[in-house]
């Protein structure tokens, strides 16, 4: 196998932002997954609006569009199928495809609820097909150097919260399509803070509520204190609510303050900006560990691509088809982060404190 012939489901604004990488903007593709790109053919695109479908195979080619995903899932010309789509067809879809033998690459979350996380992980089990979450802070360069300087950290502080509220009319603030701000966006910053926690929860207490909206279902505002598996503890700090330009530049160079903060005896880094850049200190006295830089500044060396590891992920998903390697996130990472935030939202309704 030489190619990897790719069906889309989903055809909106993500769609674009991860086909762009397969088309003159290569230069925002990590050096070494490059070759993957022209390894990467699109057939066929779904929507349930043609007409966005269409938009894209103008650009980026393709045989046909369909509304129907299942003309994609019963391509025998169809190796893999990117889903981005509302998250509440990810997980009927992701178990269609494996169903049809298609490899995925799934946009987060990966699923809405403990059952389909569990049956997205054993489907991937069952069938050995390469299982992929659109995690995109694990591809961005900063994250990747804060876990590789502090593989261990003994505190971890994970922050998202979103600089506006946001509006009641958007598909992702629905309790059905989306779930609310927590499970759409949250789910970017509890993932990377697993990714770099290097360790399992083992418990969460939470504190929260809905504060900024009007579904009583959709909880906007998330306070959890965490205790993993190897002793370390941490926080996590998510929601909406117009905190605005508060944070800017006071250390955040952007308004949109997702980050995560890792502690390790007098060493410490922060990954800001989506995991993009990333800032190290050390207060250990004649430390022989030199922090590698300040403030790395990827987005702006990268030509301000400002996606935070996104134009990565598709060439990465066709090196995992093409060498048969293991995803960098995998059906049991998008399970995880969704039982997290899950679990935290048990929390703070009950009062308890959660074990996993
Ligand atoms: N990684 C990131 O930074 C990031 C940013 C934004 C969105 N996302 C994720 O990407 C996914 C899509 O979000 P978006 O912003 O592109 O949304 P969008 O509304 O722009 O696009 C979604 C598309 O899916 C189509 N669609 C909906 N239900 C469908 C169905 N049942 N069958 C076929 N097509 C269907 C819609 O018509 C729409 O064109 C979501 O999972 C979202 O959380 C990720």
């Amino acid at each position: 196998m030489d190619k990897v012939r790719l069906g889309v489901i989903g055809c909106g604004h993500m769609c674009g932002a991860h086909l762009a990488s397969l088309a003159g903007k290569q230069e925002t593709v990590s050096e070494q997954l490059r070759p993957f790109v022209a390894q990467i053919e699109v057939r066929g695109l779904a929507d349930i609006d043609l007409s966005k479908a269409e938009a894209y195979r103008e650009t980026y080619g393709g045989e046909y569009v369909t509304d129907d995903p299942e003309r994609i899932f019963q391509d025998p010309d169809i190796d893999a199928v990117l889903i981005t789509t509302w998250h509440d067809t990810h997980a009927p879809y992701s178990l269609r495809a494996m169903e049809c033998g298609k490899h995925v690459l799934i946009e987060k979350p990966m699923a809405m609820t403990e059952k389909e996380c569990d049956d997205i992980v054993a489907a991937e089990e069952r069938t050995g097909l390469k299982y992929m979450v659109a995690f995109r802070c694990r591809f961005a360069k900063g994250a990747q150097d804060v876990k590789r300087e502090i593989p261990s950290p003994d505190n971890i502080i994970a922050h998202a919260r979103f600089h506006s509220i946001w509006p009641e009319t958007i598909w992702a603030q629905d309790p059905v399509k989306g779930g609310g701000q927590i499970l759409s966006q949250g789910c970017h910053v509890v993932d990377m803070m697993l990714y770099l926690a290097g360790a399992e929860p083992e418990s969460v207490y939470a504190t929260g509520g809905v504060f900024h909206h009007s579904h009583p279902d959709v909880i906007d505002t998330i306070n959890a204190a965490i205790r993993f598996k190897n002793g370390s503890v941490g926080a996590f700090l998510g929601g909406d609510g117009g905190t605005g330009n508060l944070m800017m530049h006071h250390p955040l160079p952007n308004r949109c303050p997702f980050f995560v903060m890792v502690i390790d005896k007098g060493r410490s880094a922060i990954a800001i900006d989506h995991g993009e850049d990333a800032r190290f200190e050390s207060c250990v006295p004649e430390e022989e560990w030199k922090p590698p830089y300040d403030s790395c500044e990827y987005g702006e060396r990268l030509g301000k691509r400002g996606a935070g590891g996104v134009p990565d992920i598709l060439p990465a998903f066709a090196r995992s088809i093409l060498k048969d390697e293991q995803p960098i996130a995998t059906a049991v990472n998008g399970a995880r982060t969704t039982r997290f935030i899950l679990r935290c939202f048990e929390s703070a309704r009950t009062g308890e404190v959660i074990t996993f």
